[in-house]
C-alpha cells in the first residue's frame, strides 16, 4: 500500500472500505478525546479556561514556570484570596468552586517547591501596590453609636488591633454637633485607609440624640451598628465620677438624682439617668434600622472576658477573626484587660488613667432605687434585643 497516498490524499475517499485505515481513524479520534479532556482537567483546576481576561495579562508579568505551573499560579492566588478583584466568567465562577475544594490539597505538595511558593509572594507584591493606590479617606463602614461610660474606648482600642480596621481618635461628632458642616468635612476626619479596611469612628452621645438614626441612614443605610452597654446603674456613677474629676467638687449624686432628697422620686430629667433607659433610645434607632443592624457590646464582659466579646464583634463587622484572648493580660492592680505587646499590637497598652476610675462609694438605699428605677427598663430592653445581660 501506498502510505504517503494514503495519509495524504486518499483517506476521505477509501476509508469507509478499509479497515486499518478505519482502525487508524478510531485510534486518532480517541487520542484526540482523551487529550482535550486531560487539557480540560487542567483548567477547570486552574478556574481560568477561558483565557483572554485580566487575569490572564497578568500571567504574562510572572516568571514563566511552564503551562502546568501558571495553572498551580491560579490555584494558590485562589487561596490568597485574589479573584474577588478578576471577575470570572460563568464557567470559571463554577470551577473556582471546584478548584477550591481541591486548594488545600494541593497546597500540601506547593509548599514543599520553593520556585512556586515565590509566586504568590510576587503576585502579593503586585496587588500591594496596585491597592496602595487606593489608600484614601473614607466614610466609616461602622459606628460604635454608644452608651457614654459603656466601654466604647476600650471596643475602639482593641478593635484597632485587627490589621484590617482604622479607627478616628477624638470622637467626630459629626452627626450630633457638626452635621451642617457636610460629609467632605467628616470624611477629612477619617484614618487614611486601603480599600480592603473597615473605617470606624466611635461617638456615645450619638445613641441618644434623636436626629442621629435618620442622618446616618443617609449617609449610608448598610452602616453597622455597635452598641456597648453597661447596667444602668454603674453607668451612671461612672458618668458621675467623670462630672468630679472634670468639674471638680459639684452637687452630690442624690441631690441630682432625687427630687426633695426623696430616694423614691428619681429626677427623670438628669441626664446621667436618662442616658440609662437603654430601651427608649433603641426604640429610637429602630424606627429607622432593623435590629440586625445593630450589635451589642456586654459591657460587663468585655472587661471580664474581652476576646469572647471581640470575637462577636468580628464577626458582626464581617471581620476575620484575629482578635482572641490571646491579644490581652489583665492588669490585676487596675482590674482592667490592657492590650498585650504582640508583634501585629507593636504597641502593648492599658486605657488611661480616665477609664476604670475609682467610683465614690454611695449608700445602699440610692443604688437599691435606681434598680427598681431601672428594672422595668432593662426587662423591655431584654425583650427587644433578645439578650438578657442579666443586671440587677
Ligand atoms: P469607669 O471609668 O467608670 O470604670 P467609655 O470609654 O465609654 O467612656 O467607658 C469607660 C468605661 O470603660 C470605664 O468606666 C470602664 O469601666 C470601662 N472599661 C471597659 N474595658 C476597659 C479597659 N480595658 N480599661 C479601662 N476601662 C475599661
Amino acid at each position: 500500500m501506498d502510505m504517503r497516498g494514503f495519509i495524504l490524499f486518499r483517506p476521505a475517499r477509501n476509508c469507509p472500505k478499509n479497515v486499518l485505515c478505519r482502525i487508524l481513524l478510531i485510534g486518532t479520534f480517541l487520542l484526540t478525546l482523551s487529550f482535550l479532556s486531560f487539557n480540560d482537567r487542567i483548567l477547570f483546576v486552574s478556574g481560568w479556561s477561558t483565557s483572554k481576561n485580566s487575569a490572564d495579562n497578568h500571567h504574562s508579568k510572572f516568571p514563566d514556570f511552564g503551562h502546568h505551573n501558571r495553572n498551580l499560579q491560579n490555584i494558590l492566588s485562589y487561596d490568597n484570596g485574589q479573584l474577588h478583584r478578576q471577575r470570572p466568567d460563568q464557567r470559571t465562577r463554577k470551577s473556582h468552586n471546584k478548584a477550591h475544594r481541591l486548594v488545600t490539597n494541593w497546597n500540601i505538595t506547593l509548599t514543599s517547591e520553593s520556585s512556586q511558593v515565590e509566586v504568590p509572594r510576587e503576585r502579593d507584591k503586585e496587588s500591594s501596590v496596585a491597592e496602595e493606590s487606593k489608600r484614601g479617606r473614607r466614610l466609616p463602614r461602622a459606628i460604635i453609636i454608644g452608651v457614654k461610660k459603656g466601654g466604647t474606648r476600650a471596643l475602639l482600642e482593641f478593635l484597632r488591633v485587627h490589621p484590617d480596621v482604622k479607627a478616628t481618635g477624638p470622637e467626630p461628632h459629626f452627626f450630633d454637633k457638626h452635621y451642617h458642616k457636610g460629609l467632605d468635612w467628616y470624611r477629612n476626619l477619617m484614618p487614611e485607609t486601603l480599600p480592603h479596611q473597615m473605617t470606624i469612628e466611635k461617638t456615645p452621645s450619638y445613641f441618644i440624640t434623636k436626629e442621629v438614626p435618620s442622618r446616618i441612614f443617609k449617609m449610608s443605610n448598610s452602616t453597622k451598628l455597635v452598641l456597648v452597654v453597661r447596667d444602668p446603674v454603674t453607668r451612671a456613677v461612672s458618668d458621675y465620677t467623670q462630672m468630679l474629676s472634670k468639674h471638680g467638687k459639684s452637687k452630690s449624686f442624690q441631690s441630682s438624682a432625687f427630687l426633695r432628697n426623696d430616694t423614691n422620686k428619681i429626677n427623670t430629667s438628669w441626664i446621667v439617668l436618662r442616658i440609662g433607659l437603654y430601651v427608649k433610645h433603641l426604640e429610637n434607632w429602630l424606627s429607622v434600622f432593623p435590629l440586625k443592624q445593630i450589635h451589642f457590646v456586654h459591657g460587663e464582659n468585655l472587661v471580664t472576658n474581652p476576646g469572647e466579646e471581640m470575637r462577636k464583634v468580628q464577626n458582626f463587622l464581617g471581620l476575620r477573626t484575629f482578635i482572641t484572648e490571646d491579644h490581652f493580660l489583665m492588669n490585676k492592680t487596675r482590674g482592667f484587660p490592657c492590650i498585650k505587646k504582640t508583634l501585629s499590637s507593636k504597641r502593648g497598652h492599658c486605657l488611661d488613667e480616665s477609664k476604670g476610675r475609682k467610683h465614690p462609694n454611695l449608700p445602699e438605699t440610692v443604688l437599691a432605687s435606681l434598680r427598681r428605677f431601672y428594672h422595668p427598663f432593662n426587662a423591655r430592653f431584654y425583650r427587644l434585643t433578645n439578650i438578657n445581660f442579666h443586671w440587677t
